[in-house]
């Protein structure tokens, strides 16, 4: 293979730059050309196809965002859509295309790969809800990020005995709700893949208040419920003073962690391998530890589930 090309696609992740300087590096390194494409599925359409070099992606490892801009394209999931992307990727001479996203970005993947061009997937979503891999790129970094935010927000909730209600991101999927519940010590999380119990929060709230405890932190993900109203009910049913806060996009941005840095310069460099193998339709993933090559097939058929013992280990440590 002579000419690969990346792109990003769907929510930005912080890792996502280290990811494109590494599939950029190990190509160039192994001999290949690298285009970048600008705007995911969408400018690749528009023919936003622009060469890279080993300066292109410097002093980028440290920046959140994508140097490569990123979207969601509708017109892409539609036949013509997909026919005039591999009609751009052929008039360029590229033959291997390696794309950083979500799995809604792994579809369009597939959708190439029947179409004749090679393709690999790399997991990059703060969600985590990618089945087939240990860890999403940003995800790490995202969780810090509301770690931070929910360690403020005790603070204040201390001094005023409040009790606050912090919406995640997290659409389908609970594990950024999960991880930031337990290492924030919230009293209660709500995730969408467990029955809401607005009695069970209030339960809990009744509890802490009966031994003396005035303050607490709930933690909801978006696609649980709405924080908003979450906070509406519990002002309507109980005597707490209740304030929300909805974490938003705070958690997309900023500096990849460590661990972000090095799943994705890890991910990256396998990527650009997998082609060289003439692999495609695959994700390149870490799986217990190790590097994997992942269908496409099998992560879109294989049920996922977030870490529920870490839930069981709040719900037992918070009371
Ligand atoms: O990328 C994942 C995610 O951040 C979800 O957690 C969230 O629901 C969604 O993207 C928000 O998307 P947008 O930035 O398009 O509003």
């Amino acid at each position: 293979m002579k000419r690969i090309a990346v792109l990003t696609s769907g929510g930005d992740a912080p890792g996502m730059n280290a990811a494109i300087r590494a599939v950029v590096r190990t190509a160039i390194y192994s001999g290949m050309e690298v285009m970048g494409i600008r705007r995911g599925y969408r400018g690749l359409m528009k023919d936003e196809v622009e060469p890279m070099s080993l300066g292109s992606v410097a002093d980028i490892i440290q920046r959140g965002g994508t140097i490569l801009y990123t979207a969601r394209s509708k017109d892409f999931q539609t036949p013509e859509g997909q026919a005039r992307a591999a009609e751009v990727l052929r008039s360029h001479g590229i033959e291997g295309l390696i794309i950083i996203g979500g799995d809604g970005s792994f579809r369009g993947a597939q959708a190439l790969t029947r179409l004749g061009i090679a393709t690999i997937g790399i997991p990059g979503t703060i969600d985590n809800d990618i089945p087939g891999c240990d860890r999403t790129i940003g995800f790490d970094t995202a969780i810090n990020t509301a770690i931070d935010a929910i360690d403020k927000i005790r603070d204040t909730a201390t001094s005023h005995d409040r009790t606050y209600v912090v919406e995640v991101m997290g659409r389908n999927a609970g594990d950024i709700a999960l991880h930031v519940g337990l290492a924030g010590g919230a009293e209660s999380i709500l995730i969408p893949e467990l029955p809401v119990s607005m009695d069970d929060v209030m339960a809990k709230l009744e509890r802490g208040a009966a031994r003396g405890k005035e303050h607490s932190i709930i933690v909801v993900a978006e696609g649980a419920a709405r924080g908003m109203e979450v906070g509406k009910y519990l002002s309507e049913h109980t005597q707490f003073e209740v304030r929300v806060t909805v974490l938003g996009h705070i958690q997309r941005g900023g500096a990849p962690s460590a661990d972000d840095r090095i799943l994705a310069s890890k991910l990256g460099s396998y990527a650009v391998k997998l082609l060289q193998q003439g692999e495609s339709g695959k994700m390149a993933a870490t799986l217990n530890g190790v590097l994997t090559a992942v269908d496409f097939d099998t992560v879109f058929t294989t049920p996922r589930e977030p870490d529920f013992s870490l839930y069981k280990l709040a719900e037992m440590i918070s009371i």
